[in-house]
């Protein structure tokens, strides 16, 4: 296995956890410490020029496509009451600003009751988005779930690529049973044996046998059964923070919509048994790595979602399922074909622009890219039998 070099600080911070730490503490330190992490430092840079591209860095046709869906879902609260648009992990800010834009352009009414509530526990993170949403036409509040449970909130929450930040625990079947994946600290003589200064390296490395809490994961993800089938070294993720995560987002909003866009796939396909190192991937530079021990606080770290285990995890957290359409699909639901078709009928002047547009669009409904990223709505506190239009059949042309 590779290993490489240790930064001084995380030699540090081994050496005091005694040399070996499960990957999900690993994966917590490299993305959120507030002076290392890569989000913590707020050195990850969202946009097509910076890290790693996501649907609303590309431009503003993602938000303008998505609005009448946080419209409608935002009427569907009691007149009386005023409103907030929740976006957890809003990275650069683009989403929040261009959906706070066309709600004040096209739902005035309704703009006037809504504010903004950032939840962003990366102060790097944070210090970019203020900046950017000077300009935004609604009022902004950055808030942690902690306090908005204090007060809160009715409306709308978004969680756009944010899950798939959350520190996974990785597991590995060593031909006997299953034991948690976690990365250590190699100290010791140079290559010839010898006493010369070596710098420590990390190592990705199988550790204890799965604690119980985890353990008991794995039966509804068929993997419960000794070794079912896969082979020795055979190596996934499970997602314990996305439970708590939901939690507290239940606690954040008392009446509302919760929209979560990501990387997801089935358990069946998850977990297969040709799938034999998860799903876990490292961005940096528009570039991708499947090694997540590189330049640790330099890459963004990613895994998928595990469908069921959100759903499951969401309903026991007090949300109700309303359904789960991929990106493409949702999409074409909410008219991208018809703003695709309006593009034609604009300015030629505009070219360059247009054509910048007509690609950003395509990429959105990509199936091997954007256009498979899964969008899974729930609800809590609700009346009614809430629609939501991304769930409808795409209109005629
Ligand atoms: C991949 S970026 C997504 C940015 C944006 N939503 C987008 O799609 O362009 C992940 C964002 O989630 C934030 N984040 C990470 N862990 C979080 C958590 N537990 N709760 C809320 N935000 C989190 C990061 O700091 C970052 O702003």
């Amino acid at each position: 296995m590779t290993s490489h070099p240790a930064p001084p600080w995380l030699v540090d911070r081994l050496r005091d956890h005694g040399g070996w730490v499960p990957f999900s503490t690993y994966m917590d330190w490299v993305l959120h410490d507030p002076v290392q992490g890569a989000y913590g430092s707020g050195r990850l840079q969202v946009g097509p020029r910076g890290d790693f591209a996501t649907s609303p860095s590309l431009g503003p046709d993602f938000a303008a496509l998505l609005a009448p869906q946080i419209a409608q879902w935002l009427q569907q609260q009691p007149l009386d009451c005023s409103l907030a648009l929740v976006e957890t992990g809003p990275g650069e800010g683009h989403l929040a600003l261009q959906l706070a834009e066309a709600l004040a352009a096209d739902w005035p009414a309704l703009a006037a009751r809504t504010e903004l509530v950032l939840v962003e526990p990366n102060g790097g993170m944070a210090e970019r988005q203020r900046r950017l949403l000077a300009a935004c036409p609604l009022p902004c509040r950055w808030l942690s779930f902690e306090q908005l449970a204090l007060a809160p909130v009715c409306g709308v929450m978004l969680a756009h690529e944010v899950l798939d930040a959350l520190p996974v625990e990785r597991i590995v079947w060593d031909g006997a049973q299953w034991r948690r994946q976690g990365v250590s600290l190699r100290e010791g003589a140079g290559p010839g044996g010898g006493s010369e200064a070596v710098q420590p390296q990390l190592q990705l490395d199988t550790g204890e046998p799965l604690p119980t809490q985890l353990a008991a994961q794995l039966e509804p993800l068929g993997l419960a059964v000794a070794g079912a089938q896969r082979a020795a070294g055979w190596c996934s993720e499970l997602h314990p923070g996305l439970h708590p995560w939901l939690q507290q987002a239940a606690a954040a909003l008392k009446a509302g919509q919760l929209l979560v866009v990501d990387y997801a796939h089935e358990a069946w396909r998850y977990y297969a048994p040709q799938r034999s190192q998860g799903t876990l991937m490292a961005y940096r530079q528009q570039g991708a790595s499947n090694d997540p021990l590189l330049e640790p606080g330099h890459w963004d770290l990613t895994a998928h979602l595990c469908i069921e285990t959100l759903v499951t995890a969401a309903t026991t957290a007090g949300w109700g399922f309303l359904g789960q359409r991929r990106q493409g699909e949702a999409l074409l639901a909410l008219g991208l074909a018809q703003r695709l078709h309006g593009l034609q009928q604009q300015d030629p002047a505009q070219l360059p622009q247009l054509l910048s547009r007509r690609e950003a669009l395509l990429r959105l409904v990509d199936p091997t890219t954007l256009g498979d990223f899964r969008w899974l709505a729930f609800a809590r506190g609700v009346a009614g039998d809430p629609q939501s239009l991304f769930l409808q059949d795409p209109p005629l042309a």
